[in-house]
């Protein structure tokens, strides 16, 4: 599997601004980087729909994800948005559980599982956010053989949107207690990742989930280019 690098937006940036970031990016990246890697973008909701053009336009390798998915199917579920409101868009990865949805949307592990299926019933690859508080909770209240579907996502909650990057070390420790409780899924880390300290986590994980260096599209550029 190439390194995963995915760009979470979170809530910030107009349709406007996210059309003209793909636009730059897309122009600026060169394809022999974009080749190395698995590149994935999770702008909002809605933004999907004018950046799928604009990739599709420009034509280069690199996907779109989503930062959530509803934990309902299609039905009323007023203000939620469900995978089948997605078809017909090419969304390759959802992020579910992030910490800041169980923190300001008063989500729990229960309704992130059921999220993991909503994400997999609409084949779009779930991104299963932990830190190591509820990690064993949330894996055991998720099906198996979901579970090996997953790809897991350390984010330690220190260490996001703080500039205090995990230290490596705890990181290949979490890895390892991942890989006994879930089996052999890919695993990334996510939390203060930049162009300078991105090495290190390649190092001992599948790869990363980047916020605030994601949201200037040449600072996004630089942190791929500096993947060796
Ligand atoms: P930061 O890169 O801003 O720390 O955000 C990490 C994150 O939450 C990615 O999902």
């Amino acid at each position: 599997m190439s390194k995963l690098i995915l760009a979470n937006f979170k809530s910030n940036k107009s349709i406007i601004d996210t059309n003209l970031w793909f636009e730059k990016f897309l122009k600026n990246i060169d394809d022999s980087v974009l080749s190395k890697l698995d590149v994935s973008v999770a702008p909002s909701f809605v933004a999907l729909v004018s950046a799928e053009k604009v990739l599709e336009k420009i034509g280069k390798n690199v996907s779109l994800s989503i930062q959530n998915i509803s934990s309902f199917p299609a039905g009323s579920y007023t203000g939620a948005i469900s995978g089948q409101n997605l078809s017909g868009l090419k969304i390759k990865y959802a992020v579910v559980g992030h910490s800041e949805r169980r923190k300001y949307f008063g989500e729990k592990s229960s309704d992130v599982a059921l999220k993991v299926t909503q994400s997999l019933q609409n084949g779009i690859m779930p991104i299963l956010c932990v830190d190591t508080e509820y990690l064993e909770e949330q894996f055991g209240l998720i099906d198996k053989k979901e579970l090996e579907k997953c790809i897991v996502a350390y984010e330690p909650i220190s260490a996001i949107g703080t500039g205090k990057n995990a230290d490596v070390g705890k990181v290949k420790g979490v890895v390892e207690k991942v890989k006994r409780l879930a089996g052999n899924v890919p695993i990334i880390y996510g939390g203060s990742v930049d162009e300078f300290n991105i090495n290190e986590y390649l190092m001992v994980t599948d790869g990363a989930l980047v916020g605030t260096a994601s949201l200037d599209a040449d600072q996004f550029q630089r942190l791929l280019e500096a993947v060796s």
